[in-house]
């Protein structure tokens, strides 16, 4: 089983980003107001996780519709956050071209495919959905601030409160990709995710047919600069 579908469709999950709910208040409606279309919008949110910035995208009076693969997700994102929402995988959305004006997808929610080949058919698919002028608002870690602040914890185990969580982060030895072991709940988890940097980033926005817009190297729209914490890009679908 690829490592994504295991780790974010088991309990533990919402232990290890139970951080990521208070997060929601702050990210949710600056990451709506950075996607930066008019009320009414039809939206995907791509992925939507169990939905803790769906909230954020109504208040903008956005028209929004969430898909997940992770069944375990879309169940708690039906409890707190009614709405319509879809099981799918990103490199075979199930929907018509051109029929949504937008597509927002946040925290770090590409590089998880083990290829290129994959990653770029996932940006593709974002684009064949999104009209033409639609916009992606793709929300990144950024690669440097990553690298600097993993010196420290490379490779060493650190130890948690909450039910015998434990991390370990390290680099791939050809320094592309974050690998992070994790147990929790007595279960072992393997997140492996392509961390790349903004030339690779905006190489594969321009071949899946996007232009760049804007990019952002903060929620409250700073400009984007190397070392910024988050890299956030406005793409433009091409017509
Ligand atoms: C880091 S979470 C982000 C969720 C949401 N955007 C948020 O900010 O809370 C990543 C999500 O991607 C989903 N996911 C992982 N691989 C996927 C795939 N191949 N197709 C669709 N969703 C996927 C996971 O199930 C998980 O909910």
């Amino acid at each position: 089983m690829d490592w994504f579908a295991w780790d974010f469709d088991h309990p533990a999950y919402f232990t290890i980003y139970a951080d990521k709910a208070a997060d929601a208040a702050r990210e949710g409606p600056a990451l709506a107001a950075l996607l930066d279309l008019p009320p009414r919008s039809r939206i995907l949110d791509l992925p939507c996780g169990w939905g803790r910035l769906h909230p954020h995208l109504r208040d903008r009076g956005f028209e929004v519709v969430g898909g997940d693969l992770s069944r375990l997700n879309l169940v708690k994102h039906r409890a707190c956050h009614p709405a319509p929402l879809v099981r799918l995988d990103f490199r075979a959305l199930p929907f018509h071209p051109s029929c949504v004006d937008g597509v927002f997808c946040a925290f770090t929610s590409w590089g998880y495919f083990a290829s290129e080949t994959e990653n770029l058919r996932q940006l593709a698919e974002f684009a064949r959905v999104l009209r033409p002028g639609g916009v992606l608002l793709l929300d990144l870690v950024g690669r440097s601030c990553l690298q600097a602040s993993m010196t420290e914890v490379d490779g060493r185990w650190i130890e948690f409160a909450e039910d015998g969580y434990q991390e370990r982060a390290s680099w791939s030895l050809d320094g592309r990709r974050i690998l992070t072991e994790r147990t929790c709940q007595g279960a072992f988890f393997r997140h492996d995710i392509w961390i790349p940097t903004d030339a690779e980033i905006r190489a594969f926005l321009g071949e899946a047919g996007f232009s760049i817009g804007q990019t952002y190297g903060g929620l409250d729209g700073r400009p984007w600069e190397e070392a910024a914490e988050r890299w956030i890009y406005r793409a433009i679908k091409s017509a």
